[in-house]
């Protein structure tokens, strides 16, 4: 249960006679506040105060229902978020419901499903029978590994459902995946959201792309010791502990740099998809004692001009191989699909 504003006791008593409605709050509250709130505030404060809507004039908005793969570091996130509608207390008015929770490791639905406030019914750990829980989503977020893009996204597409891929290396590894996804989004009429992830400035590449390209160059930099246990390294017999300056461990294709650099594969696969493909993506790899979490560059050069981006990542809390930005990004991507108002390209 979420903390009960203060703002909402004074109406209370008249709720709980069922003599103040909901609009009733919205229209007195807004005429006392500069900045109006949402109906979707009134109800949530409503809710806090464990008040039930018995008697109120609140019409149920039809709520997308949401189906996540995943209850790691970014289902988590996104969970929560669509749980209480809100991240650190920034509203986001995504009229969303939480209806199926998938994982092959049970403890881990189990613990998430434990700490939201509304408890899924539907979870599982595998795919068999999936078809009974695909009845009960609209939308299908994939937030597990590159195996459940086929294994869940795959059966969901097919079903006419939505959906929202995050691992999208598994696009880039199975080019015969990507055609496959098109073709199969186009045949049922649904969508296949594919959030910018731990970069930026996809939306500049997205509309340079319209109008022609000439180059697109990924540069990631990282401490050394985030390349520790990298075969490609190690096979080439770099010492990580004595580099003293920025050393260069990879230039080429992001087709290449995804085979020696996996952990790289998500934000090659975004960029070579939104703009020129993975054989023409160019990715350098650095390790630099001066960048103290992973940083990714990216320049664009096209008929509309040039455009630099630089992106200095804060790890995720539960999986520091992974960006808060790719979840929070994920959010976003939950907020253009809910909200009639969609900014950017
Ligand atoms: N698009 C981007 O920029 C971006 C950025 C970061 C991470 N990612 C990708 O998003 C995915 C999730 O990242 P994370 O940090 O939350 O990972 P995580 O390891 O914290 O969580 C993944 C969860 O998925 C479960 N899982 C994995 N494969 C599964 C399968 N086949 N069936 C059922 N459950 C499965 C795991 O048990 C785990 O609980 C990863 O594939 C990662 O590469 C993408």
């Amino acid at each position: 249960m979420s903390k009960v504003p203060g703002w909402i006791l004074k109406y209370k008593e008249g709720i709980e006679k069922g003599e103040t409605k909901v609009e009733d709050v919205l229209e007195m509250e807004n005429r006392l506040r500069e900045k109006p709130i949402k109906i979707s505030t009134v109800t949530r404060a409503i809710n806090a105060m464990g008040c039930s809507f018995a008697g109120l004039r609140v019409e149920e908005e039809k709520k997308i229902r949401v189906g996540v793969v995943g209850c790691g570091a970014i289902g988590s996130e996104i969970c929560r978020a669509i749980d209480t509608d809100e991240v650190d207390g920034r509203e986001l008015d995504l009229g969303m419901e939480l209806e199926v929770l998938i994982d092959n490791h049970p403890e881990r639905i189990e613990r998430l499903r434990k700490s939201l406030r509304s408890k899924p019914d539907i979870t599982k750990s595998d795919s068999t029978e999936l078809a009974g829980a695909l009845e009960e989503v609209d939308l299908v977020i994939e937030c597990a590994s590159q195996a459940a893009v086929r294994e869940f996204i795959m059966p969901a597409l097919k079903r006419g459902k939505d959906v929202m891929i995050m691992s999208v290396g598994a696009l880039l590894c199975d080019p015969d995946l990507l055609e496959e996804v098109e073709r199969i989004s186009r045949d049922k009429r649904c969508k296949v959201y594919i959030p910018s992830g731990a970069v930026a400035g996809i939306d500049g590449l997205k509309s340079g792309a319209v109008g022609g390209i000439h180059s697109v160059a990924l540069t990631t930099r990282k401490p050394p010791r985030g390349f520790e246990g990298n075969a490609y390294v190690q096979e080439r017999g770099i010492d990580l502990s004595s580099i003293q300056n920025e050393q260069t461990l990879f230039a080429g294709s992001a087709k290449e740099a995804v085979k020696h650099f996996p952990e790289n594969i998500n934000v090659a696969a975004s960029l070579s998809i939104a703009g020129i493909g993975p054989e023409a993506t160019k990715v350098k790899i650095v390790a630099d004692p001066a960048a103290k979490e992973n940083v990714h560059e990216i320049e664009v050069e096209g008929e509309f001009g040039n455009l630099f981006v630089r992106v200095e990542n804060v790890p995720s809390v539960t999986n520091p191989k992974t960006s808060y930005l790719a979840a929070l990004s994920a959010i976003a991507t939950l907020k253009r699909i809910s909200h009639p108002i969609r900014v950017g390209t």
